[in-house]
């Protein structure tokens, strides 16, 4: 009987499926590394090396339960002939949709204003009062990784707010340049142009510290940025002082450079920057959606079908 190692907690209906198929299900109740799996569902926590693989002889498939794959080493996976799968597209609409809580939340001071009147503040409505924000509505949303994810984005942002979109990606979005009226831009464009900058691209030797301190000092002081992604591809030291000195707005972060330790200088920062717990999937729907594709591709794996969603290279 095959055996298959899920996360704990793990959805009792996809538990039953995998049981139902034949499989022994495992519940893994510490951050120890399986023995003798043939299946492994793993989380982004887990850390999957090629000494981690290698004190699993028998495993065929690591079933990512995230749609980004830097925890695990996709080439040693390969080297061991062990398929590597992820969660594309069931989180697509929700992650769109925290980016723009995030958006709205730091344009319009949404978490401050909770924050007043919960202490008893309510300033008097007036032409010019505390927690003056900035329209979301036309501003123009730039788009670093036009991918599944930036272009529920982008989606959004045209349709639902009229802010003229410009995006820079590896290659060219073509439908959304049809269909949004996007607008392939350089990276200096990008970021000199962008009201909203959004970041929607996986973490790479490429994209690590993308934006840095020579990327804030490109940037209008009225922007914000907002990372929906990978930490690491912002420079939080140099987020802190951008922040600090004016030189942009803004900031809307669910994920950071050391999760789950967050710079002291974004911690202390109540206004302008808004903090989320990488919870970008993070919805009933989603959630279960994501298990369900795991347990889909690990059924396939051991049935010895191909699987839905393959991981194809680092
Ligand atoms: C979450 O960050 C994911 O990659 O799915």
């Amino acid at each position: 009987m095959p055996t298959v190692y899920v996360p704990s907690p793990f959805p009792a209906r996809e538990v039953e499926r995998l049981r139902t198929a034949g499989h022994d299900v495992r519940e893994r109740r510490d951050g120890t590394p399986p023995r003798n799996a043939d299946a492994w569902i793993c989380l982004l926590s887990d850390r999957v090396d090629a000494s981690i693989m290698d004190g699993i002889p028998g495993l065929r498939i690591l079933a990512n339960v995230a749609v980004g794959y830097e925890n695990i080493d996709v080439d040693a996976a390969m080297q061991r002939d062990v398929i590597v799968t992820n969660t594309p597209d069931v989180l697509t609409e929700s992650t769109a949709d925290l980016t723009f809580g995030l958006i709205l939340g730091v344009l319009r001071h949404v978490v401050e204003a909770d924050r007043a009147v919960r202490s008893g503040i309510f300033p008097v409505w007036g032409l010019d009062q505390p927690l003056i924000g900035a329209d979301a509505y036309g501003r123009t949303l730039g788009i670093f990784g036009l991918g599944r994810i930036g272009t529920a984005v982008a989606r959004r942002g045209h349709l639902g707010f009229r802010m003229p979109v410009i995006y820079v990606n590896q290659g060219r979005n073509v439908a959304a340049e049809e269909q949004l009226g996007a607008e392939h831009v350089s990276f200096e464009e990008l970021l000199v142009c962008s009201d909203v900058l959004c970041i929607h691209a996986p973490l790479t030797d490429e994209t690590r510290h993308r934006f840095g301190r020579d990327a804030f000092a490109r940037m209008k002081p009225s922007a914000v940025l907002i990372n929906v992604a990978r930490g690491p591809l912002v420079d939080e030291a140099a987020l802190v002082d951008a922040l600090r000195n004016g030189e942009i707005a803004g900031a809307g972060l669910d994920v950071f450079e050391d999760e789950p330790v967050v710079h002291p200088g974004l911690l202390e920062m109540t206004d302008r920057v808004v903090l989320t717990p990488h919870i970008g999937s993070a919805t009933r729907e989603t959630r279960d959606a994501m298990a369900a594709l795991a347990v889909d591709n690990v059924l396939a794996v051991l049935g010895g079908q191909p699987p839905l969603t393959l991981v194809r290279r680092s």
